[in-house]
């Protein structure tokens, strides 16, 4: 049995706990393993290579992927799919192992159903794949934003300043809510609720009037205020799966906070800091347990299913079912995350 491993998508970190799992599981059943470069493209370009445990002996700690990824489409061609089952072909890889958001998952669902054995393992920082609680990388990326807050309070308290952090997050507030609320952010915005800069503003002045002279922001990339022309984007392309690049509500924000309050602001945009860094305990482990996980299933013969993790148990369900529905935030952590700032 040889197994090919990609990972597609934006990278998250646990992406190589999850790559040396699979390695260290399929080997232990005699299967070989190769990784396949860059995600899709790598099949498309037939850029495939034998990985062995010296491969992933030390990348357990390490962010990135030493697989390389990127966000390829194989469907945005008549001939990609073809190629892919090509590459499969002359590669003899019997069964792939697609590691990745709902863009790389969905494309692994979609080659499941015209026959390729595939399984999949769900990561994204975001945290907004329908068929698991939790993502690869989502727990990094909160501590990432958490540390943030951390150090931006004093600063924002020396200065009297209001201080704004934009945080990724396209669709689902997860990562502002959690690190918002890990980093005691009095004001959490999040794509789930629109809201109003004037609404910010009044809560912002009933914190000052009450003797608390800072304040922290958080902001998710794809919060949608009703007052300001939306979307708020860096520029007007799309990737290969449609998504327009999300990024700048920040500085807006700020800019119209220091405007209609009249209060210093300034603002951090966190940005890629959230996909690096060494991976938390828990994506450490979630990565491990799926990336066995995954192998479990190839033994099974569970093809077109992907690995999940649901009320504190690991699961599996078909790719399809995984990937329908969404994943929005709790929007009790989001009643919790503001409850602590200024009402
Ligand atoms: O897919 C996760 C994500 O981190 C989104 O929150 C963000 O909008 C996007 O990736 C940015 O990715 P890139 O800059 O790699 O295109």
């Amino acid at each position: 049995m040889r197994v090919g491993v990609l990972t597609g998508g934006g990278d998250a970190p646990g992406l190589n706990a999850a790559i040396r799992a699979v390695g260290q599981a399929a080997w232990r059943e005699g299967y070989e393993v190769v990784g396949i470069r860059n995600g899709w493209l790598g099949l498309l370009q037939d850029d495939v290579f034998l990985l062995s445990p010296e491969t992933v002996a030390d990348i357990l700690p390490r962010a990135g992927t030493i697989l390389g990824t990127s966000r390829t489409n194989p469907f945005k061609t008549a001939e990609g799919a073809r190629r892919i089952q090509d590459t499969l072909r002359t590669r003899g890889i019997d069964v792939l192992v697609a590691i990745g958001g709902d863009d790389t998952l969905g494309v692994a669902a979609k080659l499941g159903a015209m026959g390729v054995r595939v399984v999949g393992i769900p990561k994204t920082m975001d945290n907004d794949i329908p068929g698991t609680d939790y993502t690869i990388g989502f727990d990094t990326a909160v501590t990432t934003v958490m540390d943030a807050c951390d150090r931006l309070h004093p600063t924002a308290e020396a200065h009297r300043r209001v201080m704004v952090v934009e945080v990724m997050g396209r669709d689902a507030g997860w990562v502002a809510a959690v690190g918002g609320l890990a980093g005691g952010a009095d004001v959490v915005l999040v794509p789930e609720v629109p809201f109003s800069v004037d609404e910010v503003c009044r809560r912002l002045k009933a914190q000052r009037e009450r003797g608390k002279l800072f304040s922290l922001v958080v902001v998710a990339e794809g919060s949608k205020p009703k007052d300001l022309a939306t979307p708020i984007a860096q520029d007007a392309g799309t990737d290969a799966f449609g998504h327009v690049r999300l990024g700048g509500i920040g500085p807006v924000l700020a800019k119209e906070i220091e405007t209609r309050t009249g209060y210093e602001t300034r603002v951090t945009v966190l940005g890629h800091l959230q996909r690096g860094g060494s991976p938390t305990v828990f994506d450490r482990i979630l990565a491990t347990r799926f990336g066995v996980a995954a192998v479990d299933l190839i033994k099974r013969q569970r093809f077109g299913y992907m690995v999940a993790f649901r009320g504190n148990k690991l699961t599996s369900m078909t790719l399809e079912e995984g990937l329908t529905g969404s994943h929005t935030l709790d929007l009790s952590l989001y009643d919790l995350a503001n409850a602590f700032g200024p009402s």
